[in-house]
């Protein structure tokens, strides 16, 4: 592909995926005040935008999108990079500002982000292996754990019930 347009697939790709989870934001608000056909708007324009990110998305096959030994080693190397770096940074900054929900949310995303390397660093080792072990997701935190749901979130605190299982 042709390097602005590839730019531009990209930066529409990101675009349409921010979008996404605004517009979602947005039908919850609308839900919050009873306002239904708002909300159901912002979810169906929610989903088309979804469609929008996918499509662009995918025009980057073998640029963004690899084979899966490379997949997971791009990731692994994305998530250490986030949890040493940016994170680390970004509490630093809310925790000058005395923005302690940020600096919270910050720091757990920080920690959970750690094992999702670790995860990613097993599963490297694993691939084309018959054995499969389902996943279970903080939805508080983001905390991924393999396997079963732990009693409490390590990273969060938060009860065995908020986790969400993620299998085939
Ligand atoms: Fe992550
Ligand atoms: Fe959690």
């Amino acid at each position: 592909m042709q390097e602005k347009t590839r730019e531009n697939v990209y930066k529409a790709f990101v675009g349409e995926a921010k979008a996404y989870f605004r517009l979602l934001a947005y039908a919850e608000k609308a839900r919050e005040e009873g306002e239904e056909q708002a909300e159901l708007l912002f979810k169906a324009i929610a989903e088309a935008e979804r469609v929008h990110a996918s499509n662009h998305l995918n025009l980057l096959q073998d640029i963004v999108i690899k084979d899966t030994e490379t997949n997971l080693l791009e990731s692994f190397n994305r998530e250490v990079s986030i949890s040493e770096n940016e994170y680390p940074d970004f509490v630093k900054d809310a925790e000058q500002e005395g923005e302690q929900d940020a600096s919270l949310t910050f720091s757990r995303a920080k920690d959970a982000e750690k094992k999702h390397a670790k995860l990613y660093d097993q599963a490297m080792y694993h691939v084309m292996k018959d054995e499969v072990k389902e996943y279970y997701v903080c939805q508080v935190c983001g905390y991924v754990n393999e396997s079963k749901a732990p009693k409490k979130c390590p990273v969060c605190g938060a009860d065995r019930e908020e986790f969400k299982e993620i299998n085939a």
